[in-house]
C-alpha cells in the first residue's frame, strides 16, 4: 500500500488536494481540494447524502451554521470535557498529544488512558520527545476555536467542533416541519472544526474537516429495531471491547449472531453498523481492510453511552473513519436544561411527553472517506506504466475524457466538440486533446476518469466512437446516439467491460 505522504504528493501533483497557504509557507492540518478532489469530493457527499437522507423516507436533512453561540458549547459540554491531553518538550517547548507519544513508544493503543496514567507510562518508560528531551507532566487542552462575534461587545463564539450539535438546537422546529414520528433521523453534512494538537497524516487529522452525520432517534430505552431483518445475514468483521480486553483478535460474524452473543447491546445499533459498513462495500471498499471495533469504557466521549467506530486498514493500522455512538437522551436533556425550552415530542401511544433517544449517531469524516476511497483506488499498472486510479465509476471526478485522435483535422475536431457538448450537460466530461493519445489515456487513468471516448476517422462514416475501460483498457465500438445509454449502464454497474467490443449485463 502507498504510504499516507506518498499519496499527499500524489494528492497535490494531480490536483485533488493542496496543502492550505502553501506560497506563505502553509497551515498545518488545513487543505484546499484541486480541480479533481473537489469533484470527487462533492460525489462522496452526494452518494451519501442519497443513500442516507433521499432514499430513506424516515431522515431528513438541514444545513445548520458554523459559527454557534457559547452556551450550545456549555450545554452540550464541549466547553468543559472536549480536550485532547498534550505534553511538552522541555527544552524546545515543542507539543504533542500524550496518547499518540506514548502509543508510538509502546506501540499498543492508548484510547481511553486518563492524564495520570499517562503521565505513570512516560515515567515508568523514560519516554522523551522526538528530539530526546524530557517532556512536561501531562495537561487538558480544549479544541474548540473561538471567535468574536459583533463590533461592539463582542460574543465569545464557537466554531462547531460537531455538526451533531446543530441538530438538537433545531430539534423541535424540524420534527414540526416535516411531521416526523419515531422512528427518525435527522442528517447534516458540514464543515467542523477542532484545533487539533498534533494535525498529522495528512487529510486523516486536520483542524478543518467536514462531516457527514445522522442523530437517529427512538423512544427512550427502544432496542427493537423494524429493519433488522435487511441486516441480519450480514457479515463483517467485530472487535468488541470484551475481544480487545482479552487480548484476542476480531471475529468476521453475521449480524445475527452477534446479537445473540450479547455483543450489541440493541438492534439498532447493529442495524447502523450494518448499514455504514454495507455503504462502504457498495462503493469499491475491500471488505477485509475494513472492521467494528467497540470503545472501551474509559474512550468513550462525555456524550456517549456505548460507541463503535467503524475502522480501516491504513498503512499506520486499523483507525477510525467513522464514529457510532449511543448518545442516549443526554443532549436533548442538557439542552432542555440550559435553554429551559421544551423540546420533548408527544407520544401518541403512550399519551404523554418523551424526550426521544439518540440510539445511533452514524458521524463519519468527509476527508477520511476521501483518504480511504483514494487508498483503496489508488494502483500502480506496471504494464502500463503509470497510476490507475480504480475509484468506483459514482466516484470517479470526471465519468468521461473526450480525445479527438488528431487536433488538425477540422472535421474531426468539430465531431469530437459535438459528442462533448452532447454529454457534458448529463456527466463530468473532460476534453483533452494535448499530446499523443496514450499519453491522454494515462493522464485520466491518473485521476480516474471512467471512460476515454475516442473521435477517430471511423466516426465521420459509421457515427460511432471507442469507448475505453479505466480498469482494464477494453475497448468498444459505440454508435453516438446509444452513448448517453450505455455510459449511464456503465456507471450504474448494470452492465460492464467483457470481451473487447462487447458488452455484457
Ligand atoms: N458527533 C460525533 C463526533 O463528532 P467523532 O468521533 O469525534 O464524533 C466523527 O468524529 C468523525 O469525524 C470521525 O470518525 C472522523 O471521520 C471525523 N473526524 C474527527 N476529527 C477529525 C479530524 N481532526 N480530522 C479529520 N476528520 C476528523
Amino acid at each position: 500500500m502507498i504510504s499516507i505522504d506518498d499519496i499527499a504528493a500524489f494528492c497535490r501533483r494531480r490536483g485533488f488536494v493542496y496543502p492550505n497557504s502553501e506560497i506563505y509557507g502553509g497551515l498545518a492540518g488545513i487543505f484546499d481540494y484541486g480541480p479533481v478532489g473537489v469533484e470527487l469530493k462533492n460525489n462522496i457527499k452526494k452518494e451519501w447524502w442519497k443513500f442516507h437522507v433521499q432514499s430513506r423516507e424516515d431522515t431528513v436533512g438541514i444545513d445548520g451554521s458554523i459559527i454557534s453561540h457559547p452556551k450550545i458549547w456549555k450545554a452540550s459540554g464541549h466547553s468543559d470535557s472536549f480536550e485532547d491531553i498534550m505534553v511538552e518538550d522541555s527544552k524546545t517547548k515543542e507539543l504533542f498529544r500524550a496518547d499518540l507519544l506514548v502509543e508510538e513508544f509502546l506501540k499498543e493503543s492508548m484510547d481511553g488512558k486518563t492524564r495520570e496514567e499517562l503521565w505513570k507510562l512516560i515515567q515508568q518508560h523514560k519516554i522523551k520527545s522526538h528530539k530526546g528531551n524530557e517532556l512536561s507532566k501531562p495537561k487538558g487542552f480544549n479544541l474548540m476555536f473561538s471567535t468574536d462575534v459583533g463590533p461592539k461587545n463582542p460574543i465569545k463564539a464557537y466554531l462547531r467542533p460537531e455538526t451533531a450539535q446543530l441538530i438538537f438546537t433545531n430539534f423541535k422546529l424540524i420534527t414540526e416541519n416535516s411531521r416526523l414520528k419515531l422512528p427518525f433521523g435527522i442528517a447534516q453534512i458540514g464543515k467542523a472544526f477542532r484545533n487539533e494538537i498534533a494535525a498529522r497524516n495528512f487529510l486523516f487529522r486536520c483542524r478543518e474537516f467536514e462531516q457527514m452525520e445522522i442523530e437517529y432517534f427512538t423512544k427512550p430505552k427502544e432496542t427493537k429495531c423494524k429493519f433488522i431483518n435487511e441486516v441480519e445475514d450480514y457479515k463483517l468483521k467485530i472487535y468488541s471491547a470484551e475481544m480487545q480486553e482479552k487480548g484476542s483478535p476480531e471475529i468476521e460474524m453475521t449480524i445475527k449472531q452477534a446479537l445473540s452473543k450479547k455483543i450489541f447491546k440493541n438492534e439498532w445499533h447493529a442495524y447502523w453498523l450494518a448499514t455504514e459498513h454495507k455503504w462502504f462495500i457498495s462503493l469499491g471498499i475491500n471488505k477485509d481492510n475494513l472492521r467494528i471495533r467497540q470503545h472501551n469504557r474509559k474512550e468513550l466521549a462525555h456524550y456517549s453511552s456505548d460507541c463503535w467506530d467503524l475502522e480501516y486498514k491504513f498503512p499506520f493500522g486499523f483507525k477510525e473513519v467513522e464514529g457510532i455512538a449511543d448518545r442516549s437522551d443526554y443532549d436533548l436533556k442538557q439542552h432542555i436544561e440550559h435553554s429551559k425550552k421544551d423540546l420533548s415530542l408527544f407520544d401518541d401511544e403512550l399519551k404523554q411527553k418523551i424526550v426521544p433517544y439518540v440510539v445511533a449517531e452514524p458521524s463519519l469524516g468527509v476527508d477520511r472517506a476521501f483518504l480511504i476511497f483514494l487508498f483503496e483506488a489508488y494502483e500502480y499498472n506496471k504494464e502500463r506504466e503509470n497510476v490507475v486510479l480504480k475509484l468506483h465509476p459514482k466516484l470517479s471526478p470526471i465519468k468521461v475524457g473526450i480525445f479527438p485522435l488528431v487536433k488538425n483535422k477540422p472535421q474531426i475536431v468539430k465531431k469530437a466538440r459535438e459528442v462533448y457538448d452532447f454529454l457534458k450537460n448529463e456527466f463530468v466530461c473532460d476534453y483533452d486533446d494535448s499530446g499523443s493519445i496514450g499519453r491522454r489515456y494515462s493522464r485520466q487513468d491518473e485521476i480516474g476518469t471512467f471512460l476515454g471516448c475516442t473521435i477517430d476517422f471511423e466516426t465521420l462514416k459509421d457515427k460511432s466512437v471507442t469507448l475505453r475501460d479505466r480498469d482494464t483498457t477494453k475497448q468498444i465500438r459505440v454508435k453516438i446516439d446509444e452513448l448517453k445509454e450505455i455510459i449511464k449502464k456503465l456507471i450504474n454497474e448494470e452492465i460492464k467491460f467483457e470481451k473487447a467490443g462487447k458488452l455484457i449485463k
